[in-house]
């Protein structure tokens, strides 16, 4: 399962990419209003960063005016995927889009009925967003698992791109169900590095290295 970053912070996601751990980043209107710099200049500033795809939505919520600023989103960078939202409006834009072999997110997805659409339309990933179903009392990963398998029954090529990840068994569901890409947030991302028994036992480790120094000194000096 590749990882993609929900974040529009150049640091954070540096921070990742220096690891190898992140694939390509979803950016949304509200994660690029955190940052608070002009948009389009930071959007700029990832896609320059990433080598992987870089998601990018478009605010318009008309045909014609979504077309045009998905086109102006494509010419931002090689790797710019334009986002798009699930509505009447957003497919019919994905199908012009997506003959032009424009890359396209359909986001805000919430039932696989949407995401069969989407997928028909011509997007190349769907997103849906397990978290916001989860908050309602639905079962987000049960979306996932349908998507899965509608498209698997047949053969529709669409990426299934989970969203909304609150927590790292998330990710884990995720990854056992075979999605095919997870975007996650940073702090999430962090979550996913510790365990308790990872830091006991390095500690322990640490501690019985201690003991040797006392002895034989830093035997890591040079030359060994
Ligand atoms: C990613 O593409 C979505 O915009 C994002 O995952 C939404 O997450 P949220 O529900 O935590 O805002």
């Amino acid at each position: 399962m590749k990882f993609f970053i929900d974040s529009a912070n150049t640091q954070l996601i540096g921070k990742f990419l220096d690891m190898n751990i992140v694939d390509g980043v979803t950016t949304n209107p509200s994660l690029l209003a955190k940052e608070g710099a002009n948009p389009i200049d930071q959007a700029k500033k990832i896609l320059k960063l990433v080598p992987g795809p870089v998601s990018i939505e478009v605010v318009a919520t008309e045909y014609d005016k979504m077309v045009n600023e998905a086109r102006s989103i494509s010419k931002l960078g090689k790797n710019a995927v334009v986002k798009i939202p699930m509505t009447k409006e957003g497919m019919h834009a994905v199908h012009t889009l997506s003959q032009e072999n424009i890359k396209i997110n359909v986001t805000l997805i919430f039932s696989a009925t949407q995401a069969l659409i989407a997928a028909k339309a011509g997007a190349t990933y769907v997103s849906p967003f397990v978290g916001r179903l989860d908050d309602i009392g639905q079962n987000g990963m049960e979306l996932v698992r349908d998507i899965l398998l509608i498209f698997k029954n047949y053969s529709i090529k669409t990426q299934t791109l989970v969203a909304s990840v609150r927590h790292p068994i998330h990710l884990i569901e995720a990854a056992k169900l075979g999605a095919d890409v997870a975007t996650v947030p940073p702090d999430v991302l962090d979550r996913m590095f510790s365990h308790p028994l990872t830091d006991s036992g390095l500690k322990k480790f640490l501690d019985d290295w201690k003991t040797l120094e006392k002895q034989y000194g830093d035997v890591f000096k040079l030359p060994i």
